[in-house]
């Protein structure tokens, strides 16, 4: 038994490489973590790339995601128990399996930006490779036509988690993910930084945002919100200098 892991970018079949294609073509079994109803549009945007991309009808294992504890108390502990967790429900599809199989997993953006599929699929023992993807973080870039890094200068790719202590250590030039709580609030006021944002990067309803944080906090906030109320899900990341 092997693995493919394979980046589809942000969700638009126009967006994924070709080849990532072929190494969907070769793919026995998919397996899906199954995230409930609240992704919908992300569901289909899914089997959309399956269905343009792939000949057939392609065999999908929708596998039930383990809940995950947002308690507070040890972040990276409760991240390790749930790579262990998905990994156990990967096992029991995978032990139903014929064991020649190959077994593709289709991961958001690039595999190797702020995704747990790697270590997850690390966990189960069988060969494996990675096909890259278009990341958000490419995605944002090319949206506002954007070089990420000053001339010879560095960029810090973070977390809404991580922002305000990358912040305090001198970061002054920094993309931001996973802020369902858009941290880069508590920087408004001092009239030192811009954003460039961008939501629903690469989908129909992308929306972007740029100029001083101070005059575009409250645009990104309603514009957010909006995308929220339509779909039941967001998606951002943006970019924060100094
Ligand atoms: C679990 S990470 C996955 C990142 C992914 N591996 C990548 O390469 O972009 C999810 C975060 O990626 C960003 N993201 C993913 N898709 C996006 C999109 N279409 N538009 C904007 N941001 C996106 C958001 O910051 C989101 O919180």
């Amino acid at each position: 038994m092997r693995a493919h892991l394979v980046g589809i970018g942000g969700g638009h079949p126009d967006q994924i490489t070709v080849q990532a294609v072929a190494k969907l073509r070769e793919v026995d079994v998919f397996l899906v973590a199954d995230k409930g109803s609240s992704v919908g549009d992300l569901a289909q945007a899914r089997a959309e790339i399956l269905r343009r991309h792939v000949p057939g009808e392609p065999t999908v294992i929708q596998v039930p995601d383990p809940e995950r504890d947002r308690k507070p108390g040890d972040y990276g502990t409760a991240v390790l128990d749930w790579h262990d967790a998905r990994a156990r429900a990967y096992e029991e599809v995978l032990a139903q399996l014929d064991p020649s199989s190959t077994i593709g997993f289709l991961v958001w953006g690039d595999p190797a930006l702020y995704d747990s599929t790697i270590r997850v699929v690390e966990r189960l023992g069988i060969d494996f490779d990675v096909t890259p993807g278009i990341s958000s973080v490419s995605m944002l870039a090319a949206a506002h036509r954007l070089v990420l890094n000053r001339i010879g200068g560095p960029i810090v790719i973070t977390t809404g988690r991580a922002l305000l202590d990358d912040v305090n250590a001198g970061a002054d030039n920094v993309v931001v993910m996973l802020d369902g709580h858009l941290t880069c609030r508590s920087l408004v006021g001092d009239g030192r930084w811009s954003i460039h944002w961008g939501a629903n990067l690469g989908t129909d309803d992308e929306q972007l945002v740029a100029g001083p944080l101070d005059d575009c906090i409250g645009e990104i906030e309603q514009v957010r919100a909006q995308l929220k109320a339509e779909h039941g899900w967001v998606m951002d990341t943006y970019l924060l200098r100094r």
